[in-house]
């Protein structure tokens, strides 16, 4: 039997922590059940230190998630791994991940201090996360650049005080695929408790090669891969976890390695993710790109039609992209719906099948025909709006301008029950519709970006407005999808502000739970 590669996925930490806008409770809910079916065996999903939001969507999905280890982060303090273990302690299979900056740059002039000291902090903080979890990672962040004296030493330390798990990142994707995979040679050459822990690799792609220094290190004896769906992540972003999965799956023969993810459930988790977190996946993406399995030169396509395996290592089917000849139009049945979903990925229990048919049939009306990527930003969309939303759009109508004429919307809004309406002018039809909103919400928000792109193809084509909106300093992410475009910036404004209404929700929680006696003088 091959070895298995452990897959820990980073998507809600060091993905979520280089978005433009914080994902929302019910958005990062959604991402770990999709990493649940795609079987991840760890998924990081927060800071709990950092803020209220981070604490309690760790504690949410801790308590969500039943079949992969949730893990939360720490610096190597005890507040911070109280913190961890606070959030987490409600699930049956957690970790807790601590990290130390261990390489001479960091240590000198981030951290102000020696590499003792490093190795004293790191010891500390593995035996007392291990009081509160039988599962422990460390991270020696910027191992990439750190000693490799130094870095034996720290790494043997850390099993010794207890770690399951030692991580060697390269924080800033600095190394060269051959020098990453001789530092973790080095480590199985020369620590003599490494047996004792399962060692783990963190990439960045600063040089676009992420995923081969966690290929190399693989292949000299690591057996964790730490990376993100479509490698999102600080800068440049992570190692992609549909690149490696598929790497080591392509190649098991070779590798003699595996892992345990699902892999039909690549391209649904992709997508779901790249919409969530409004990052593009670009065309060119190896696995999850849209051009990833077209063939275009004519060589290459007629190589392709006498046999497939000419031009294609991997195919659409192996990662659940489907190629389906069915039409969808306002005749087919709820039936029908509920088995393009399943073909496409998505379990009956994962979505409400009354709400995505409503909404199935009101699109079919105006579109006639109605294909898998309208489908998937319908169940999307679904879901999103399950939440319970605080603004709701009762009325918008909208005069756009002319000559002569202001562009003028009016608008009813439901704010928690109660109907209220306004009408403004403004620079243009969008500028009028978001006027209302700002006034009827009383939130005083400065719209950071504004995007518009088609969901689909050709005239029939959804058009999806994608925002950030800033408020009190904090950027919230705000999507809107209908036929309409003014519809459709409106809904994702609307959708920005019950963000920023839950996260005040969160906030006031947060300051009514550290301050008791002052909101009983209130
Ligand atoms: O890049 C890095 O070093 C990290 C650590 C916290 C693991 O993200
Ligand atoms: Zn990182």
């Amino acid at each position: 039997m091959s070895d298995q590669v452990f897959i820990f996925d980073t998507t809600l930490r060091d993905g979520e922590q280089a978005l433009a806008a914080s994902l929302s409770l019910k958005e990062k809910i959604q991402v770990a059940l999709a990493l649940e079916e795609l079987r991840v065996d760890v998924m990081e999903v927060g800071f709990p230190i950092s803020s209220p939001g981070d604490f309690e969507s760790v504690q949410k999905i801790a308590s969500t998630i039943k079949n992969s280890t949730v893990c939360g982060l720490a610096r190597s303090l005890e507040k911070d791994i109280d913190a961890a273990y606070e959030a987490l302690k409600v699930s049956d299979n957690y970790r807790i991940h601590c990290f130390l900056a261990t390489s001479d740059i960091h240590v000198k002039d981030k951290l102000h201090t020696d590499f003792n000291h490093v190795v004293e902090m790191a010891t500390k903080a593995v035996k007392y996360a291990r009081n509160k979890a039988g599962d422990v990672e460390f991270s020696c962040e910027d191992a990439g650049r750190t000693p490799i004296d130094n870095l034996c030493r720290i790494v043997e330390a850390v099993i010794a005080a207890g770690a399951t798990t030692v991580n060697i990142p390269d924080t800033v994707g600095y190394t060269l695929p051959t020098e990453y995979g001789n530092i973790i040679k080095s480590l199985y050459d020369r620590v003599p408790n490494i047996d004792k822990a399962r060692i783990s690799v963190h990439t960045h792609n600063d040089l676009g090669m992420a995923s081969a220094l966690a290929m190399t290190a693989v292949m000299n004896g690591a057996r964790q891969i730490e990376c993100t769906v479509n490698g999102i992540g600080e800068r440049a972003g992570n190692c992609s976890l549909e690149e490696v999965v598929m790497a080591i799956k392509t190649r098991s023969r070779l590798l003699d390695l595996h892992t345990n993810v699902e892999c039909k459930q690549i391209a649904k988790t992709s997508q779901l993710v790249s919409q969530i977190c409004n990052m593009p996946v670009p065309p060119n993406k190896a696995i999850v790109g849209s051009n990833a399995f077209s063939h275009s030169s004519g060589i290459h396509q007629d190589g392709v039609l006498k046999n497939k395996d000419t031009y294609e290592i991997v195919t659409p089917e192996q990662v659940g992209f489907n190629t389906n000849n069915m039409n969808l139009t306002a005749r087919s049945g709820r039936h029908i719906i509920k088995h393009r979903l399943e073909a496409m990925g998505y379990k009956e229990d994962s979505y409400n099948l009354d709400d995505v048919y409503t909404r199935f049939k009101e699109l079919a009306d105006i579109k006639g025909q109605v294909f898998d990527y309208d489908l998937e930003a319908l169940l999307f969309f679904s879901q999103l709006t399950e939440e319970p939303e605080q603004f709701k759009i009762e009325y918008l109508t909208v005069l756009s301008g002319g000559k002569n004429v202001l562009p003028t919307a009016s608008m009813k809004l439901n704010i928690g029950g109660n109907i209220v309406t306004d009408s403004c002018v403004g620079n243009g039809p969008v500028d009028a519709v978001y006027q209302c909103i700002y006034r009827l919400t009383g939130y005083n928000i400065t719209l950071q970006k504004y995007e518009i792109k088609s969901k689909g193809e050709g005239k029939d084509a959804l058009g999806q407005v994608d925002i950030i909106a800033n408020y009190k300093g904090k950027n919230f992410h705000g999507m809107g999808l209908t036929t309409d475009i003014i519809q459709s910036s409106a809904a994702a404004m609307i959708h920005a502000c019950n963000s920023i209404y839950r996260a005040e929700l969160v906030e006031q929680k947060k300051n009514s739970m550290q301050n008791p006696a002052s909101n009983e003088n209130k």
